[in-house]
């Protein structure tokens, strides 16, 4: 008989990629668990779609309420899609103040991009060497994530070097990298002109997830973005993967170092599982793409996803989603530093929140990847019942540990979470 799997192939060719070498089949979901298919239970500690915990009551009571009374054409008017661009921008440091729906985090790269080129006439793009925006065929053409062979770049698109976190304790450490990206940019100016091309924006996700979870400290970007603007580009923080909360220490990412750019970008977490991405710009940039640009979408920002999004919005401030995501994340990374003293194979523990990255080395000295023992990793993670994800830049390679659970994660879920992974390290 034909498994799921060659069904899938049959269907949708072997193209688009799964997780784990046994590739997982979930059937139920409830907070951080998971059920598949033959009923075995699952933490969960890598989806930021079901932001809130799968399935959560409260967003699903909303989302079927709206269901049964209307969903429809967004060039209708209605109050209930205006409630919630208020309730997102009022997150937003104040000049953030106009929303504009999408249906994904690519369209919302994507508009950010029409956006950009109209309001600084510029034509060219920035981002970092392996960051990944989106699935349009403009995102494509500045994704670092995946390296491809042949692959011709833009003469429009350079990247910048990850910013990065200060190294530790280390005095001066920050300033170090803020001069240091403030001359990358600098030196991407530069290269963009010297092709005849002009900046219009600067794309950056900022926790850095797909270059291996490396976010920025308080300090370390300001500089370098002031210059690209000066050169007459503006500044895109895409959220898709830390926004909402996650950081434990605000809304958003951008928070943690101190900055304000001038376009958000948001996606996964919004809808906890309800497809609902976004814009979020200074009224100036959307009126002068709005003088000769049209924006429609069909989906975007209906009743549904409305409900959806104001649904996740009330339970992640009625529970204290926030500060549970500082405390346990907290915990997971001090756990995760304990285990470090006890691992070897551990390079380094990153992030904050509930974002963190495990960058696990062959060797602590030379930092060369330990990718295969990675890929271990994550299965036998699996196998033993917790999901946790893969990253980092280098694709042959991938030895970073994607630890991104619901923000309802508790303490059991650090204990469980721990112990499993250090009884695969100790297995290994
Ligand atoms: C940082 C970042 N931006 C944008 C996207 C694209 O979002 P979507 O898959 O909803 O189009 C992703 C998806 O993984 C992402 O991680």
């Amino acid at each position: 008989m034909e498994s799921i799997l060659e069904r899938r192939h049959r269907l949708m060719t072997a193209g688009p990629r799964l997780y784990y070498d046994v590739p997982f089949h979930p059937v139920r979901g409830a907070g951080t668990a998971v059920w598949d298919i033959d009923g075995k239970r699952y933490l969960d500690c890598y989806n930021n779609v079901p932001h809130v915990g799968h399935c959560h009551p409260r967003v699903v009571q909303a989302t079927g309420r709206q269901e049964a009374l209307l969903n429809t054409n967004t060039r209708y008017l209605y109050d209930s899609v205006l409630d919630y661009a208020e309730r997102l921008t009022a997150t937003m440091p104040a000049g953030l103040d106009v929303c504009l729906f999408t249906c994904t985090g690519s369209e919302a790269n994507d508009l950010a991009w029409r956006m950009a080129r109209a309001f600084t006439g510029g034509d060219a793009a920035a981002t970092s060497p392996h960051g990944y925006h989106g699935n349009t065929t403009f995102l494509d053409m500045i994704d670092g994530s995946a390296a491809r062979e042949g692959r011709v770049a833009p003469d429009w698109w350079v990247t910048v070097a990850v910013p990065g976190p200060a190294d530790g304790d280390e005095p001066g450490a920050a300033r170090t990298r803020a001069t240091a990206f403030a001359r990358n940019i600098d030196a991407a100016v530069d290269t963009l002109r010297a092709r005849g091309h002009r900046p219009a924006a600067y794309f950056f996700d900022t926790y850095f997830c797909s270059d291996g979870v490396f976010p920025p400290d308080d300090g370390v970007m300001g500089d370098g973005l002031a210059r690209f603007r000066a050169a007459g580009g503006i500044c895109i923080a895409d959220e898709v993967q830390p926004g909402l909360g996650r950081t434990g220490e605000g809304w958003w990412g951008f928070e943690r170092m101190g900055i304000v750019p001038d376009v958000v970008t948001l996606g996964k977490p919004l809808g906890n599982g309800y497809p609902i991405g976004a814009v979020v710009t200074r009224r100036e940039i959307a009126e002068a793409f709005f003088a000769t640009g049209r924006y429609f979408n069909t989906f975007a920002g209906n009743p549904v996803a409305s409900a959806a999004g104001l649904a996740v919005l009330d339970v992640i401030e009625s529970e204290g989603l926030q500060d549970n995501a500082r405390r346990i994340g907290a915990r997971i990374r001090d756990g995760l530093g304990e285990l470090a003293r006890r691992h070897e194979i551990i390079g380094e523990v990153r992030g904050a929140g509930l974002l963190l990255g495990v960058e696990l080395v062959a060797d602590r000295a030379t930092r060369a990847p330990a990718g295969k023992e990675t890929r271990h990793v994550i299965n036998e993670m699996c196998r033993r019942g917790v999901l946790v994800g893969l990253t980092g830049p280098n694709r042959l390679a991938r030895n970073i540990l994607k630890i991104r659970p619901p923000l309802v994660a508790g303490d059991a879920d650090v204990d469980r979470l721990l112990a499993t992974l250090d009884g695969v390290l100790a297995d290994l």
